[in-house]
């Protein structure tokens, strides 16, 4: 594959104050009881055409410790079959055959190894990791799901920016359940 064509996407929900998780890591207030009449419903068999356009996941590993609590729970692994990513240093462990542990160089790895292998690269989290793609400049486009709370303080969407970034507001969408989706295609330098 070109690997000018692969395009990576940064995708979390976050409240309205910008953050992904509580500062101890719950994220029990994603579960919101909003409705907005005028929004869209969001449903299954368009969940699931959307989410064969992925290739793959990449991940940080508190990230990847919330998925597996998430499914030792019974809620099951979002992520499907499709290869997942886990950046780490620590030997943790590995669940099923799609998921592939990565230290090191992010730069590297994204545009060495994955962009060659993969069209729609998803990064989705956590704070550490989309920061760094941020900072980094790996990240073609942000997809930011605001939801309707406000939860005060906690782990930020990016964390440690160390400079503005520009972007470019591609799509709004606002749903039934009250959030809204905001797509951005980060601009160049
Ligand atoms: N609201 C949402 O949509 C959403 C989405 C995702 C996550 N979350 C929440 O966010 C929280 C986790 O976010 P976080 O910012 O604390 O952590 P994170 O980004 O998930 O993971 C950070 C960790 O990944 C490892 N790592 C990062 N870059 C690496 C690299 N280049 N090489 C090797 N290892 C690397 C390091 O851990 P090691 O010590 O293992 O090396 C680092 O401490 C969780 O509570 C999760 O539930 C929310």
């Amino acid at each position: 594959m070109d690997s000018t064509h692969s395009c990576v996407t940064v995708h979390m929900a976050a409240s309205l104050d910008g953050f992904i998780a509580r500062k101890d890591g719950r994220v029990d207030w994603l579960e919101t009881a909003d409705e907005y009449a005028g929004g869209d419903t969001l449903d299954a068999a368009y969940i699931e055409a959307f989410l064969k356009t992925i290739d793959c996941y990449v991940m940080g590993s508190r990230t990847y410790q919330t998925a597996l609590n998430f499914e030792a729970q019974g809620l099951g692994w979002a992520y499907g079959d499709k290869p997942t990513f886990v950046l780490t240093s620590r030997d943790l462990p590995r669940t099923r055959d799609t998921v592939e542990f990565h230290c090191g160089d992010l730069v590297q790895f994204v545009n060495g190894q994955l962009r060659p292998r993969f069209h729609s690269i998803w990064v989705v989290g956590g704070g550490v990791v989309s920061g760094a793609c941020l900072r980094l400049g790996l990240a073609d486009e942000i997809r930011y799901s605001i939801l309707p709370i406000l939860i005060g303080d906690g782990i930020a969407f990016f964390y440690q920016l160390d400079r503005d970034i520009a972007l470019h507001l591609t799509e709004v969408k606002a749903y039934r359940s009250g959030m809204v989706e905001l797509r951005y295609a980060v601009r160049g330098p």
